[in-house]
């Protein structure tokens, strides 16, 4: 008894001398909290001293010396800095301070606690470098810092934690090397590094850590190969060390020394060869990601991978374009747990195989674009009901989009852009009522769009450029989704007006109708589409009035008016006889007069001035500027050739006839008044003509005068405005407008 009490003094004593007393903690514990600056729910409140600071909330102290072993104020919505005095708690064991926004430094007083085994100070705001001092904390386990605005390099020194089994520093701002010297830290079984800037490779010691279990290193700057002793730690669950520049050939027998592999992800690096037999003896894998390497060969069986979730080997040099690059997606059929499977941008070929039908329903998403790919898409595709991503595109797809994947309930993505595909659009995609996106541009897709699409309520983007589609832009079409924020339908062959309903899709950010046959005036709604940044209409009739003029051949010629020359057409849609005058861009002054004449007939109407009926200005099919403007055609020519009758160009027939009556002398001369009395009086802002001559007026099947061209037109107290952007601001759209607008 005598020897207990006096072993029990001894310790008091040495208590005291080598760490203090209780008093000392409750001091410690005081200017913690005095560097609290912010304690929103009242924590701090506790610590007072109507109860011992053993019952402070947060404190636990051993039972027998009254010393504070555990100090745990995690998730508490504290700010403030750690103050250096929790050094002097020289009994803790346990420090949980994360989760909170504790700034400023760790200060290295912490690196005093000889007895500390569990430090979490993970996720705040702490800044400065690790204390290298830790490495007296000789009992440490857990050392997490991650998720903190640490700077410098981790201390060669903790390498000799020989208990620690966590070292978790991710989501910092480390750099410098992973020491050498962490291949003494017997006991890892955690290393979390990951988004930090550490640089160097993997160190070969890492080959002696007998019990790693997980490593983790993605998002730095690491390079070099990784060790092969590495490979061989056959506790290993997780590898990542996605996106970092490591190189080098993954070892043949990868899944035999690494059987208890869960997750290897080293995507985004420079690995090279093939991909082993041995991986799909991996079989706990659950993540196996590739992507992003110059990995090369052809992908082998993955029969055993049957607990395998994540399969990507997107972005390698994988496959020969040839039949049998994809039959390793016949050996996945065993993975009932698959929900990602990428395998985009790759040099695979062949058909996609009818055993994709046998891929577990559990699948989600499913990333083949940027292959070589042929065929037809198999019907059994599905069979897959639970996809929510397919992307397709950039193929060499055939045949007709199967209407099954209007089975396909769950789809939010469907890109089957740049493919063949031919026939008509499904109309059973209007059954996809979740799809968010849907590409099916660059094909040679046919018919209309099917008035079932207006079902999909969700759309944001709607992508069906350069395909064959002809039919009107139904309002149903246009009334599409009112989350629409992209819709692209450049390179078809709609024709009619795009209906007054666009005006309806107040999301709409991105309008593409280029290169169709559209006519009609632009909807002055579309001045509701707010957001609209991009709107595209080029290019839309110059086909038309191509095809109207015979490709504006010579026979169609019928004068030269100032700065360009006039055809006559027949607008085979409206049934319409035209006369269009061709701008000769490379005169000087053409398109000035073109603007000028723009904006002098966009406001004016009168029966007798001529009747502009469509703008043109786009491009033509050398992708030269191109500029038009199309008139009522005038059956009886213009007034001069009346007045100065000359044999060229006139028929027979008419010649004979060509003289005019007093009476059409004086009517005519009466339309040409009022023209002009309407021009000066009567518009809004007055116009002046300025090229009044015989040849500018012309004269209709009625022998009615009409005067024309206003190439030369002034609008007075205004200045003549660029056109296009004129017309841009006037409906309200912050972007360019590419091209035309139409004046009926
Ligand atoms: C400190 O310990 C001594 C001896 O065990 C005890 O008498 C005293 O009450 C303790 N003080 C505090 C503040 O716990
Ligand atoms: C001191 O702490 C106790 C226990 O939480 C509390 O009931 C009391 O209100 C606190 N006293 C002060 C002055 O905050
Ligand atoms: C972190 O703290 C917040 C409150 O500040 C809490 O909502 C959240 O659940 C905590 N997270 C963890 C992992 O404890
Ligand atoms: C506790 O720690 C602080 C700072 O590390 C130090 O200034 C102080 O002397 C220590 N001792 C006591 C008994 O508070
Ligand atoms: C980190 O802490 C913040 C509060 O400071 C909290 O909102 C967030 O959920 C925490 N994150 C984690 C992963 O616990
Ligand atoms: C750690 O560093 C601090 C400050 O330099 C010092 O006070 C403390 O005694 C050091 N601890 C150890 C164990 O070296
Ligand atoms: C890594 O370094 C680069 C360049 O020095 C810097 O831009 C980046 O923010 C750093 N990243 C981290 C996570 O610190
Ligand atoms: C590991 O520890 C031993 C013994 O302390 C030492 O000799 C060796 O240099 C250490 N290795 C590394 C890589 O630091
Ligand atoms: C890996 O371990 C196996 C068996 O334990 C051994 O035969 C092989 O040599 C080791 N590989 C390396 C690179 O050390
Ligand atoms: C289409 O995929 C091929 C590889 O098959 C690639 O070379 C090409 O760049 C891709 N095109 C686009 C537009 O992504
Ligand atoms: C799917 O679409 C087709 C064609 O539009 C239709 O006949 C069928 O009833 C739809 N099925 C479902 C489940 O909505
Ligand atoms: C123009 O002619 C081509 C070839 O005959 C025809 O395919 C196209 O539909 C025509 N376009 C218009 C706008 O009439």
């Amino acid at each position: 008894m005598r020897t207990f009490i006096l072993l029990w003094c001894f310790g008091l004593f040495l208590t005291s001398v080598v760490g203090g007393n209780n008093e000392t903690d409750r001091l410690a514990l005081l200017e913690f909290k005095s560097k609290i600056s912010d304690d929103p729910l009242g924590v701090m409140s506790s610590w007072n001293d109507s109860i011992h600071f053993c019952q402070w909330k947060g404190v636990s102290c051993g039972r027998r010396h009254q010393r504070v072993i555990v100090l745990d104020l995690h998730s508490q919505k504290l700010v403030g800095s750690i103050s250096p005095n929790v050094g002097n708690l020289s009994f803790l064991w346990k420090l949980n301070l994360e989760n909170n926004s504790f700034y400023n430094e760790i200060s290295p007083e912490i690196g005093r606690l000889h007895r500390l085994q569990v430090l979490l100070l993970n996720n705040n705001t702490i800044s400065g470098t690790i204390p290298s001092n830790f490495s007296s904390c000789a009992n440490l386990r857990v050392f997490h810092v991650g998720v903190n605005s640490l700077v410098g390099e981790i201390p060669t020194k903790l390498g000799t934690l020989s208990k620690l089994k966590i070292f978790a520093i991710h989501k910092n701002s480390l750099t410098g090397i992973i020491p050498h010297s962490f291949g003494n830290l017997s006991s890892l079984e955690g290393f979390s590094a990951a988004y930090n800037n550490l640089s160097g490779s993997i160190p070969d010691s890492f080959g002696q850590l007998t019990k790693l279990k997980i490593f983790a290193a993605g998002s730095n700057r690491l390079s070099g190969t990784i060790p092969p002793l590495f490979f061989n730690i056959s506790s290993i669950t997780e590898i990542d060390v996605a996106v970092n520049q490591i190189q080098g050939h993954l070892p043949s027998d990868i899944g035999i020394t690494l059987p208890n592999l869960e997750t290897f992800t080293i995507s985004n690096n420079q690995f090279i060869g093939s991909i082993p037999i041995s991986i799909s003896s991996a079989s706990n894998l659950h993540i196996l990601n590739l992507a992003e390497n110059k990995l090369t060969g052809k992908v082998p069986s993955l029969e055993k991978l049957n607990r395998v979730r994540l399969f990507s080997v997107a972005e390698n040099q994988l496959g020969n374009g040839g039949a049998n690059d994809l039959s390793f997606l016949c050996s996945l059929s065993n993975a009932t747990s698959l929900r990602d499977l990428e395998i985009n941008t790759n040099n695979f070929g062949g058909e996609l195989p009818k055993c994709i039908g046998n891929i577990s329903t559990s699948l989600t998403l499913f990333y083949l674009n940027n292959n070589k790919i042929s065929g037809n898409i198999p019907s059994v595709i599905g069979n897959l009901i639970n996809l929510e991503d397919i992307e397709m595109w950039n193929n060499t797809f055939l045949g007709n989009i199967p209407s099954i994947l209007g089975n396909l309930q769950k789809l939010q993505f469907l890109d089957l852009s740049q493919n063949n595909f031919i026939g008509n659009i499904p109309s059973s995609l209007g059954n996809l009522t979740n799809l968010l996106e849907l590409y099916l541009g660059d094909n040679n897709l046919q018919g209309s769009i099917p008035s079932s699409l207006s079902q999909c309520q969700n759309l944001i983007t709607f992508h069906l450029l350069h395909n064959n589609l002809s039919g009107i832009i139904s309002s149903k079409v246009v009334g599409l989704s009112f989350s629409l924020n992209s819709l692209d339908l450049s390179g078809n062959q709609f024709t009619g007006v795009l209906p007054m309903e666009i005006g309806n899709l107040k999301n709409l950010e991105h309008l593409d109708i280029s290169e169709n046959m559209l006519s009609g005036k632009i909807p002055t709604s579309l001045a509701s589409c707010v957001k609209l940044e991009f709107l595209a209409m080029r290019r839309n009739f110059f086909q038309g009035l191509f095809n109207a003029t015979d490709g504006f051949s010579s026979s169609n010629l019928i004068g030269v008016g100032s700065f360009g020359s006039v055809y006559k057409g027949i607008l085979v849609q409206y049934k319409h006889t035209v006369a269009i005058k061709v701008l000769n861009l490379g005169c000087h002054g053409a398109s000035k007069s073109f603007k000028a004449e723009c904006e002098a007939l966009r406001n004016i109407r009168h029966r007798n001035l001529v009747k502009v009926l469509t703008v043109c200005s786009g491009f033509d099919h050398q992708g030269h500027d191109f500029k038009a403007l199309a008139y009522n055609f005038m059956g009886n020519g213009n007034l001069d050739e009346w007045l100065h009758p000359t044999p060229r160009k006139i028929n027979e027939a008419l010649e004979k006839q060509r003289k005019l009556s007093l009476l059409q002398r004086l009517n005519i001369a009466i339309d040409v008044a009022s023209a002009l009395d309407y021009l000066h009086h009567h518009c809004e802002t007055p116009i002046v003509h300025c090229d009044l001559k015989p040849s500018n007026v012309l004269l209709d099947d009625e022998m009615i005068g009409h005067v024309s061209d206003f190439g030369l037109a002034r609008i007075l107290h205004d200045i003549v405005h660029d056109s296009s952007t004129n017309q841009s601001s006037s409906i309200g759209v912050k972007g360019t407008i590419e091209c035309l607008y139409q004046i009926f």
